[in-house]
């Protein structure tokens, strides 16, 4: 799913979803337009029930769109069964959400080492230690999620996303649970991956302080995009 600069890494055209809820539709996307090119930083705004998370869902493949078209490095989505979609999930998307899930269990380095599990990679303990690292936490890699803070389950998320080198980053509200100065911190670790690696970083967020560390601000309100702008004086 590499995508060079003609072809955007994320097309999304017409993309529609409605929920039925017994015998009520509940439309969430009405007709979403986005092309996002590798590399790029984005962050999505809008009001609660706006559709955000619904858009991440689909982006990230946890779901699918009720009609509409989404390419995702040229492949197109909608025509690919569950294993396929799958295996994109699993080798090429890191997810962050708002809350860690983060398996209270097990050792930092341990849901580190799930996702590689997953995919039936190698080196797991080694890998995960590399991206715990990554993120400033390789002391703390023998540690619970209760032994850490809030800002640090995040990290540990983070490396969770990360370990299996995924080229798109989808990040639902991850300084939500967080105050603004360790929230910073972990926009700043964004930030990093998207400017040293060349990760493609999308994020929701209500926090304009959050959403000024992109450089693209798409903003949604009810199931459409009512705004898609670049912002001068981004921190790059
Ligand atoms: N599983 C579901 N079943 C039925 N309706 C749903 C479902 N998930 C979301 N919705 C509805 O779809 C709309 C969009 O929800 P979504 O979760 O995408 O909003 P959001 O922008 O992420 O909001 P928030 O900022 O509160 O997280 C809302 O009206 C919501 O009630
Ligand atoms: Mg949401």
């Amino acid at each position: 799913m590499e995508s060079n600069s003609e072809s955007p890494l994320i097309q999304v055209e017409g993309l529609e979803k409605v929920y039925r809820l017994g015998s009520v539709d509940v439309p969430a996307l009405r007709g979403v337009d986005i092309s996002i090119r590798q590399g790029e930083m984005v962050a999505i705004m809008g009001p609660s029930g706006s559709g955000k998370s619904t858009l991440m869902n689909i982006l990230g493949c946890l779901d699918r769109p009720t009609s509409g078209r989404y390419l995702l490095g040229g492949a197109d989505v909608g025509a690919m069964n569950d294993n396929e979609l799958a295996e994109i999930r699993r080798g090429r998307v890191g997810f962050v959400f708002q809350t860690f899930n983060l398996l209270t269990r097990m050792t930092a380095q341990e849901n580190v080492e799930l996702p590689l599990l997953y995919s039936g990679r190698d080196r797991r303990s080694e890998r995960a230690l590399e991206a715990l690292e990554r993120v400033g936490l390789g002391e703390r890699a023998r540690h619970r999620p209760t032994e850490l803070s809030g800002g640090e389950q995040q990290r540990v998320a983070i490396a969770r996303a990360l370990v299996n080198q995924p080229s798109l980053i989808l990040a639902d509200e991850p300084t939500g649970n967080l105050d603004s100065k360790v929230g910073q911190e972990i926009m700043s670790i964004f930030g990093e991956l998207n400017q040293n690696e060349g990760i493609t970083v999308i994020l929701v967020t209500h926090d304009a302080d959050i959403s000024a560390a992109a450089r693209r601000v798409i903003g949604l309100r009810d199931g459409l995009v009512v705004r898609d702008e670049m912002q001068d004086g981004a921190e790059r």
